[in-house]
């Protein structure tokens, strides 16, 4: 795939795989294109300017970003993006598909919070979406994109600005959501949980691939600390 903003080439022929049941970590410098993928392959907000993909054999090349969440493909931002006026249930509510509310508001209500619980949010139901935690924001976000039982979970920077228990715990939550059968690219600064949590590595720099292997391959390769690792040392 690729995506140019004026002349500016922020991914550029990238082609990857993604294995059923597989964590993919994705790392690279501020700028090198890692949302920009998100982007592309989710078509919120915007598609490639040319590139195919295909999920399970189905090419997503002419689907709506509705059509392709349905498909299988979930995300979450860089940024929250809850309704912050809203409470934290409500969120899981305008997130869950149609057929969730075919029997009744009260069913709706009962998966909603069994997704909570899932994110470990059980219990956090009535609170306002802007009163929580940050932490507990992101849980929220990945408990709105599991709403939609994704095949594929895409998660950009699940784990910045927390605390390292938190971390800690998100790890572990990414191992459990992967567990469960979902397929997860995880785009992080944070090299550890990377590490922690990753079957392969994929480094980008300007939007090319600079390097993709095991992570103790990907984090010891010389290319990839000259151009990232030195600067990011001070995450790990
Ligand atoms: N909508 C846009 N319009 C113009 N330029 C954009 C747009 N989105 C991203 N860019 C540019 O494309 C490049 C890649 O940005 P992107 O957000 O994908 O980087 P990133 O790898 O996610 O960085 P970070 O680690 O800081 O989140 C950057 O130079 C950015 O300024
Ligand atoms: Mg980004």
């Amino acid at each position: 795939m690729s995506k140019s903003f004026g002349a500016l080439r922020a991914i550029r022929d990238l082609s990857f795989s993604l294995g059923s049941g597989e964590i993919l970590g994705i790392a690279g410098p501020n700028g090198s294109g890692k949302s920009t993928l998100f982007n592309i392959l989710t078509r919120i907000p915007f598609g490639p300017d040319r590139g195919e993909m295909s999920l399970d054999g189905q090419s997503l090349d002419r689907s709506s970003p509705r059509q392709i969440v349905q498909a299988g493909l979930a995300r979450t931002f860089q940024t929250e993006t809850d309704f912050e006026t809203l409470t934290v249930l409500e969120n899981l509510l305008v997130s869950m598909p149609d057929g969730d509310f075919r029997d009744g508001r009260q069913a709706a209500e009962t998966h909603a919070m069994e997704l909570l619980a899932s994110v470990d949010l059980q219990g956090q139901g009535d609170r306002i979406a802007s009163e929580i935690t940050v932490y507990d924001r992101k849980k929220l976000m990945i408990a709105t994109a599991l709403a939609s039982r994704p095949k594929v979970l895409l998660l950009d920077e699940p784990a910045a600005g927390l605390s390292r228990p938190e971390v800690a715990e998100m790890i572990e939550l990414i191992r459990r959501i992967n567990a469960g059968g979902v397929s997860i690219v995880v785009i992080e600064h944070i090299i550890s949980l990377l590490v922690s949590v990753s079957n392969r590595l994929l480094v980008l720099n300007f939007g090319e691939m600079l390097c993709e292997g095991t992570p103790q391959d990907v984090i010891r390769d010389r290319r990839v600390i000259e151009a990232y690792l030195g600067s990011a040392a001070a995450h790990v």
